[in-house]
């Protein structure tokens, strides 16, 4: 926290100099990309956070066979994700946020994956109807329109380092998953030592993109899309959910249920 003499937000001074505590370490303007993402997605982060299957997680409610597939989903979304912006890496709206020691977890997903589904884990997983339109999104934007890729890496990179954690930890409780990580690569962030420290260098290369006002819009916009694309993929599991019934907790200690139930 520090004290500047500068507004942060959309209150202009307009009574002269006045001082105000700015939480951030740095000095924004609402024109500020990172400003229109963080302000003009609130209500999709909202809703996000409010569906069923995103209440159920956090509630601890996650049942192992969706976790899987909702790791299968992510290590889809990230696999196009990736190999977009790999191929644009050297855009100039690209090469500032460009983070892959950092960031990328297509590999990280790939080990997950590995875990759960065993070694041949790539003849069992595949693109689900409800991650398909935002798997294609990703590759035509990538193609026609890369700036917008930048929306694309907001919307999920600096989510999973702002409530990743949280999720991590209700994951390795509720699927009683080992404490070495095993399962949980994904929100693993090896190369970042503070995740507060790199969402602020994130958001400052965010600033610093030579971006007209509409295009900082269109970029708005479709992280508002993303969101959309994300609560299609929670509506598909939670649907899956339903359908398939709650796993007796057995964490493999050599006997099932039924085993102790008739004595061992
Ligand atoms: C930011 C929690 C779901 C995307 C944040 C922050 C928290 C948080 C605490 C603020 C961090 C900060 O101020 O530095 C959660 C929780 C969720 C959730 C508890 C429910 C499990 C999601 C989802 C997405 C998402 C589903 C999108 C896929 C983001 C983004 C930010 C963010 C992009 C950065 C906002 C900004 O500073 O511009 N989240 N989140 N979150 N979250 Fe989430």
């Amino acid at each position: 926290t520090k004290v500047t003499s500068e507004p942060k937000s959309k209150s202009v001074s307009k009574g002269g100099p006045r001082i105000i505590v700015d939480d951030d370490d740095e000095d924004l303007s609402p024109t500020d990309l990172s400003e229109m993402l963080a302000e003009g997605t609130k209500e999709s982060h909202d809703r996000a956070e409010n569906c069923a299957f995103v209440k159920d997680f956090l509630r601890g409610r996650i049942k192992r066979e969706l976790f899987k597939r909702g790791t299968a989903a992510l290590y889809f979304v990230y696999s196009a994700m990736e190999e977009e912006i790999e191929k644009n890496k050297d855009h100039p709206h690209i090469a500032p946020i460009y983070f892959p020691v950092e960031l990328h977890r297509r590999e990280a997903l790939a080990r997950d994956l590995e875990y759960f589904y065993g070694e041949d884990w790539e003849s069992q997983v595949s693109v689900s109807a409800g991650t398909k339109p935002y798997v294609d999104c990703i590759h035509k934007v990538g193609e026609k329109d890369p700036v917008l890729l930048v929306a694309h890496s907001y919307t999920r990179y600096m989510g999973d380092l702002s409530g990743g954690q949280i999720l991590k930890k209700v994951a390795q409780r509720a699927l009683k998953l080992p404490s070495t990580g095993e399962g949980l690569n994904f929100y693993q962030f090896e190369g970042i030592h503070s995740h507060k420290g790199f969402k602020q260098l994130y958001r400052s290369r965010m600033n610093e993109l030579e971006l007209d006002t509409e295009t900082k819009q269109r970029i708005v916009d479709e992280s508002n899309r993303a969101f959309g694309f994300n609560m299609m993929v929670f509506s598909e599991l939670e649907e899956i959910g339903n359908t398939i019934k709650e796993e007796v907790q057995d964490v493999g200690h050599g006997h099932s249920h039924a085993e102790i139930m008739q004595g061992g």
